[in-house]
């Protein structure tokens, strides 16, 4: 059975898309054969993708593997991603028969869809968003990484296009226990629209449609309203193509450290200390396989204001400078060591592609922050991705446990979090993190454009290092990773571009020192101090 829609209605789809305004929805299965440049028609329907044949305006795929009790198109992947020679076929087909003000889905586990959205991209497409859905299937075991909830939807359109996206809104939901809206963004006047909520990138507890529909309709309602053709007299048709992906062979995982040589890197690496320069000159610098943990939030190219720093390359000069320091991040962990990169969605497909193409590292989960930045543009950016990988096959250190994690369907505000203490019992971590929100109010945070909250520095170190190891950071910023490793007992390391930032998180850290009690008479660099 596949996961997607073997057991809904074709009607029901049907009349979905019509309420969308579109004329109808067809269906499909394709399967990929590996290696091959084979695309297997399944479906009874004849294939509607031939010539003269008009173009839809929505194309939804849809893909999963042979389940682990050996049914069609399961969820289950595979642990090796990559796709076969044959998706570029099937993706010259689908781009082919799309219109070209038509919006291009690709839905399933995060695990491929990276290498899915570079496929587009060099058909000309380019990225809109990553929908990250909570999805109430069965959790996928985890191996080495967190139990995954998180079915990715990636919307993509052709370059120079104008495609409308339409604004789609969702019922307001309330805390279960004060009563109040959970969403406490955009003001009150957001929060009392009767027609609810603007969408954002995280949709999460679909569950909560359960009732009236099935999660996987409210998805494909969405989906289909976000991109729904303007109102015409002859409106187009969707499609919906299921793909069932060819099995690869899941390489299993044969020690800790993947068989890497436990060779230490020569020199002395320096710890406690924030050096002044660019990533890429000071890092080249530092030993190999001498960090056990290391952390990138780099500048994500929006054209923000730095001191230092132009914010505003070329995409392809971009990518080409974050897969330098992101070689030189691999060699700088040690065998075991975890990798977490932070960038939005549309870099981030391409930090996956990069390191999954990397022997030595394997990907481990795809975490979508959902960060709730403020109310912008048709669908509200909150989606984060954090990438986590382990140099190796598994990571040396790892203890999810140790998050304390606020469970779904409960607000952040600090008297209900108080007052619910011990009556609501924590949840467990898994691949959508949605209760630690970005710095809101200016008075909390430095002089920086784009300071990450201690928490979610405090929940990455703390479940993916122990005590007395080293912490890297190659854009410190302000000082956040150094501040929570020092809190949790940790070493830190960190390089930034800005000696106005560096002295910010050197003040910092000095004065919680002091306030603790605690200076231990950090090194920093001597430029800085
Ligand atoms: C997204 S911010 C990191 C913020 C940090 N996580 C925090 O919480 O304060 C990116 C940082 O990278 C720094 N940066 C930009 N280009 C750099 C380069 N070539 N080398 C080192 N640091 C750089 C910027 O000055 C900025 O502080």
């Amino acid at each position: 059975m596949f996961w997607f829609s073997d057991d809904l209605e074709r009607e029901e789809l049907e009349s979905l898309a019509r309420a969308a305004g579109y004329a109808g929805l067809d269906i499909l299965t394709l399967a990929l054969t590996p290696g091959e440049l084979q695309v297997k028609v399944l479906s009874p329907l004849t294939l509607p993708l031939g010539e003269g044949s008009e173009p839809y305006h929505t194309i939804l795929l849809v893909y999963g593997f042979p389940g682990r009790a050996g049914s069609e198109g399961g969820w289950s992947a595979p642990a090796l991603p990559g796709l076969p020679p044959s998706a570029a076929h099937l993706f010259d087909l689908l781009a082919g028969n799309l219109s070209s003000q038509g919006s291009l889905f690709v839905a399933g586990p995060p695990s491929h869809l990276p290498h899915f959205g570079l496929e587009l991209e060099k058909r000309g497409f380019t990225f809109k968003y990553w929908y990250a859905v909570e999805w109430q299937m069965e959790t996928s075991p985890a191996v080495g990484g967190l139990p995954t909830v998180h079915l990715g939807v990636l919307h993509y359109v052709r370059r120079l296009a104008r495609v409308t996206i339409a604004k789609v809104r969702i019922p307001h939901q309330y805390c279960r226990f004060c009563g109040e809206p959970l969403a406490d963004w955009g003001g009150k006047k957001a929060s009392r629209n009767p027609a609810g909520r603007v969408i954002s990138d995280v949709w999460l507890q679909l569950d909560a449609w359960q009732d009236r529909h099935d999660w996987r309709r409210e998805v494909l309602r969405r989906l289909l309203s976000l991109a729904a053709p303007a109102s015409s007299s002859c409106p187009p048709r969707a499609l919906l193509a299921r793909l069932i992906m060819p099995v690869s062979a899941a390489a299993a995982p044969a020690s800790r450290n993947g068989g890497l040589p436990e060779r230490p890197g020569t020199g002395e690496v320096p710890r406690d200390t924030i050096l002044l320069g660019d990533i890429l000159e000071v890092i080249r610098q530092l030993p190999a396989e001498s960090v056990d943990l290391a952390f990138a939030d780099p500048p994500y190219n929006l054209d923000k204001r730095y001191n230092q720093y132009e914010d505003d390359r070329h995409d392809e000069e971009y990518l080409a400078w974050c897969n330098q320091w992101l070689q030189e991040y691999v060699r700088l962990l040690k065998p075991g060591g975890s990798l977490f990169v932070l960038n939005l969605p549309k870099w981030a497909v391409h930090h996956a592609v990069f390191l999954d193409g990397l022997p030595e590292m394997r990907r481990l989960n795809w975490i979508a922050w959902d960060a709730l930045s403020e109310p912008r543009g048709r669908v509200m950016p909150a989606h984060y991705a954090l990438l986590f990988y382990s140099k190796g096959p598994l990571p040396r250190h790892f203890h999810p446990g140790r998050a304390q994690v606020l469970p779904r369907g409960y607000c952040f505000r600090g008297k209900c979090v108080k007052e619910r203490a011990g009556k609501v019992p924590a949840a467990e971590l898994n691949d959508i993190w949605s209760d630690v929100h970005r710095i809101k109010h200016r008075r909390d945070r430095d002089e920086h454009p784009c300071q990450l909250p201690l928490r979610l520095m405090e929940r990455i170190i703390s479940i993916a290092s122990d005590e007395g190891d080293l912490v890297f950071d190659g854009f410190m910023g302000t000082g956040s990773t150094a501040l929570a490793a020092r809190r949790l007992g940790r070493h830190y390391l960190g390089i930034e571009i800005d000696p106005a930032y560096i002295a910010i998180a050197r003040a910092k850290l000095e004065q919680e020192a002091l306030q603790l009690g605690l200076f231990r008479g950090d090194t920093l660099c001597q430029a800085c101090q």
